[in-house]
């Protein structure tokens, strides 16, 4: 099963620890269905997922690397997006060794990041954690889910040994590259798909 964040746990066992003293007339205070949550957010990730591997591969087989680097820059806040119309939901890409400067680890999702980093895998599945942020209407819950390096393709943009004439073109883009020298099985980064917590409590 998902493990929620010890920041979750402590606030499910606070809440818990005030249900036992409140006096009995006191209705409990909804609770997030976490159920709901990844059973909403599980699709929307693979489709990403899905959608992003298969555009890269394409171009990749057509045009070469080159053309991949550009699907990775232009494909995928456009798939991005597409999902999040079609979904309802938030879905951006995050990394703490990132190539696109905007896409590093906010510090409200640093702590399920690194629990990501240290175990990318769980049963053989990308692992998953839960995180809820803000209070009221601006709750928010967010699903990460991890983004282990692959071997293919994965490599040739952000493996050990990138070839010079095509790292030279992705510094041109990006300057600041840190999305680089990864091994297989290693974390490269994490999908986030982020929802109004609202909809989701019970
Ligand atoms: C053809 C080159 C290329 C290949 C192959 C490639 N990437 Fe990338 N990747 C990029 C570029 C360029 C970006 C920056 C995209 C942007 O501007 O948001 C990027 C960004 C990312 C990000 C977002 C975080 C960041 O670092 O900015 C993740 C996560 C990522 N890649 C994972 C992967 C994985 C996993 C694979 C293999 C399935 C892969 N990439 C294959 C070029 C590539």
């Amino acid at each position: 099963m998902i493990e929620a964040t010890p920041r979750a746990a402590l606030a499910a066992a606070g809440l818990l620890a005030l249900a036992g003293c409140a006096a009995e007339s006191e209705p409990p205070a909804p609770q997030l269905d976490e159920a709901a949550v990844l059973a909403a957010s599980l699709p929307v990730a693979q489709s990403f997922q899905a959608e992003l591997q298969a555009q890269l591969k394409a171009a990749i087989a057509a045009g070469g690397p080159k053309d991949g680097v550009s699907v990775c820059q232009q494909a995928a806040p456009a798939i991005a997006m597409a999902q999040s119309e079609a979904s309802g939901a938030q879905v951006s890409r995050i990394a703490a060794r990132h190539r696109n400067p905007a896409g590093g680890v906010p510090e409200e999702l640093a702590e399920a990041y690194a629990a990501l980093e240290a175990a990318p895998l769980k049963d053989g599945k990308p692992n998953r954690q839960i995180v809820q942020t803000g209070s009221g209407a601006q709750a928010k819950v967010h699903v990460l889910s991890a983004i282990p390096m692959q071997e293919q393709p994965c490599a040739v943009c952000h493996g050990t040994a990138i070839d010079a004439g095509l790292k030279a073109h992705i510094d041109s883009l990006y300057p600041g590259d840190l999305a680089t020298g990864f091994s297989p099985g290693e974390l490269r980064g994490a999908l986030v798909v982020s929802w109004d917590a609202g909809r989701f409590l019970k």
